[in-house]
């Protein structure tokens, strides 16, 4: 063999070696926020020095090492930045926040933080142990060969990972906030809308409160909407979507067709068709992942493909890409659709009967 051939396998090595690893960068990323270093950087107010973070961790300073090479590694994967300050007339390196983990604050809006939490949540990291025998065996899904039942039951047996999953969900919601001033012309003139799937309802409060002439619904399974109070423009109703869906002007769907079969998918839209007001009025307002292997750019591929992967391991979905989701729009006896790509890994759809 000779050099440039060894070269070649080393760099193969190195790239299988980062695959392989990947699971350390997510429980890495986990375990600082579990820390609360976010929060810590950004109430000091200032790019935070090693010494200062193991003492606001409370940490025996005997880890210093430790949060060291757990920064090292943060740093390096884009989550925090290094800056030079001065600390008793000597140049230190210190931690600063970056985009990304601005998005893992606590208390701000919007934060990423409960997404973080419940998507590396044991119950929701253990079915990839079993995605090789899920392959060969009858369960519906790799969620369902760990767990013995499908991700909705096991929400309602365990309270504790049922707000768990509520809440990521309600977080990853809040980033509408960002582009809601930019969605008017699509939500204006609807007088009532329903949210198919709404969880606990961050999407319609903020259209609530962007729009308030709106009378928002969200249908919801039984345990995500039990304890959930109505307001003067916002009704929770416990239900099944795939039975019956409540009338109005537009049914919204977020993150609700990704974790359906295209089977499942025809029969919602069908009855969200059936919910609409009639004589070719009303739309239904899809905001989901579109694929686009030709436009995404690689980070944003990459994201979309193992969202893709997920859908296949927690539930029985999949993410689609435009001619997939217009044959089944069609299918469903929808007559057009309008694309408009606004939340960065999510577009909006609109599609009329
Ligand atoms: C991926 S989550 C999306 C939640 C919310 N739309 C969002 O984006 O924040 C899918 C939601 O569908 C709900 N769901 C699942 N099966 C349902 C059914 N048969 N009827 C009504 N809702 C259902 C789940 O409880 C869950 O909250």
């Amino acid at each position: 063999m000779d050099a440039s051939e060894a070269r070649e396998l080393f760099e193969a090595q190195s790239h299988l070696y980062k695959h392989i690893f990947n699971f350390v960068s997510s429980m890495s990323l986990k375990c600082a926020v579990r820390l609360g270093i976010p929060d810590i950087i950004n109430n000091h107010g200032e790019p935070i020095t090693l010494h200062e973070l193991v003492t606001a961790l409370q940490l025996d300073p005997a880890k210093t090492g430790y949060v060291y090479r757990l920064m090292r590694l943060m740093v390096h994967s884009g989550f925090f930045a290094t800056k030079q300050v001065c600390r008793n007339q000597q140049e230190e390196e210190a931690y600063d926040l970056t985009p990304s983990s601005r998005l893992l604050l606590k208390d701000k809006v919007p934060t990423l933080l409960p997404f973080v939490m419940a998507m590396l949540d044991p119950a929701l990291a253990t079915p990839w142990q079993y995605l090789g025998n899920w392959f060969r065996g009858n369960e519906l899904t790799p969620f369902e060969t760990a767990h013995g039942m499908g991700l909705w039951e096991y929400g309602d047996r365990n309270p504790e990972f049922n707000s768990l999953f509520n809440e990521a969900m309600a977080s990853d919601s809040g980033m509408m906030n960002l582009v809601i001033k930019d969605c008017k012309p699509i939500f204006e003139g609807l007088s009532s809308l329903v949210d198919v799937g709404g969880g606990t309802g961050k999407v319609a409060r903020i259209l609530c409160e962007a729009f308030p002439h709106l009378k928002c619904t969200v249908l919801e399974l039984p345990h995500v909407v039990a304890d959930l109070q109505d307001s003067a423009n916002l009704k929770f109703i416990a239900g099944d979507m795939f039975m019956a869906i409540p009338p109005a002007d537009a049914v919204l769907l977020k993150l609700t067709l990704h974790a359906l079969s295209d089977e499942e998918c025809l029969k919602v839209l069908k009855k969200c068709r059936e919910a609409l007001p009639g004589n070719g009025e009303g739309k239904v307002i899809i905001i989901d992942i579109v694929i686009n292997k030709e436009k995404d750019e690689s980070q944003l591929a990459e994201a979309k493909l193992c969202f893709d992967m997920l859908m296949m391991v927690v539930v029985t979905g999949r993410e689609r890409s435009e001619k997939e989701w217009e044959k089944l729009f069609l299918e469903a006896g929808f007559s057009k659709y309008k694309l408009t790509p606004i939340f960065g890994l999510r577009s909006l759809i609109e599609v009329y009967p």
